[in-house]
């Protein structure tokens, strides 16, 4: 997921004392890979289930948090540097300022109780749509199972800003981008930004 704030990235922010919620990455470990856009057919099919927790999954990680730091990015799937596999990285802000970090392995989102639906109708933006914002109303709360890189299960959930993470993140790996959650005249929109803007980092060309 791109952000929108650039200004406000956890990174650049000095003064704020933030709490951060999961464990730094490594990034000496990692190489940054260019990222794919819309039109990239990874980009628009379910990819596949991790099966092989292994290191060449662990150093998939790591060189998609370095990908999504170069992108200026939140959050990153797998297929978004062209990887066939149902993985995602974040490193995203809620809306109390705590910074989350990590990453989840065949995630899964869970089910909302009712009580839970908030709607949040904030700008959302992502690295394979780059130079666009369009407002997206999502529930406010979201909660994902899934693995770590070592096989062990896990379970992340956020609030505000995070949970559009979650869940933006989870849809990228089923084939969705938050385009084809707005309606026909938004998606429009958002993709005439896109053919209007230059993105700041590097891209896989479509054929
Ligand atoms: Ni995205």
């Amino acid at each position: 997921m791109a952000d929108e704030h650039e200004h406000d990235h956890p990174e650049q922010d000095e003064t704020a004392e933030q709490r951060v919620v999961g464990e730094l990455p490594d990034v000496s470990k990692g190489t940054a890979r260019p990222i794919t856009v819309f039109g990239n057919p990874v980009l628009h099919r379910e990819v596949a289930t991790v099966t092989a927790f292994d290191g060449e999954l662990a150093a998939l990680v790591d060189d998609m948090f370095v990908s999504m730091y170069a992108a200026d990015g939140v959050g990153l799937a797998a297929n978004q540097i062209g990887v066939d596999l149902k993985v995602f990285v974040y490193d995203c802000p809620d809306d109390e300022g705590v910074r989350h970090v990590g990453h989840v392995v065949n995630p899964v989102l869970e089910e909302l109780p009712a009580g839970r639906r908030a709607l949040d109708d904030s700008a959302e933006g992502c690295l394979s749509v780059p130079t666009a914002y369009m407002e997206l109303a999502r529930p406010d709360f979201a909660a994902v199972t899934g693995q770590d890189k070592d096989g062990n299960p896990i379970r992340v959930e956020g609030t505000g800003f995070f949970a559009r993470c979650l869940q933006h993140e989870t849809d990228h790996l089923y084939g969705y981008l938050y385009i084809d959650r707005l309606s026909k005249r938004d998606r429009k929109d958002a993709l005439r930004q896109m053919s209007e803007g230059t993105p700041k980092y590097a891209t896989v060309p479509n054929d």
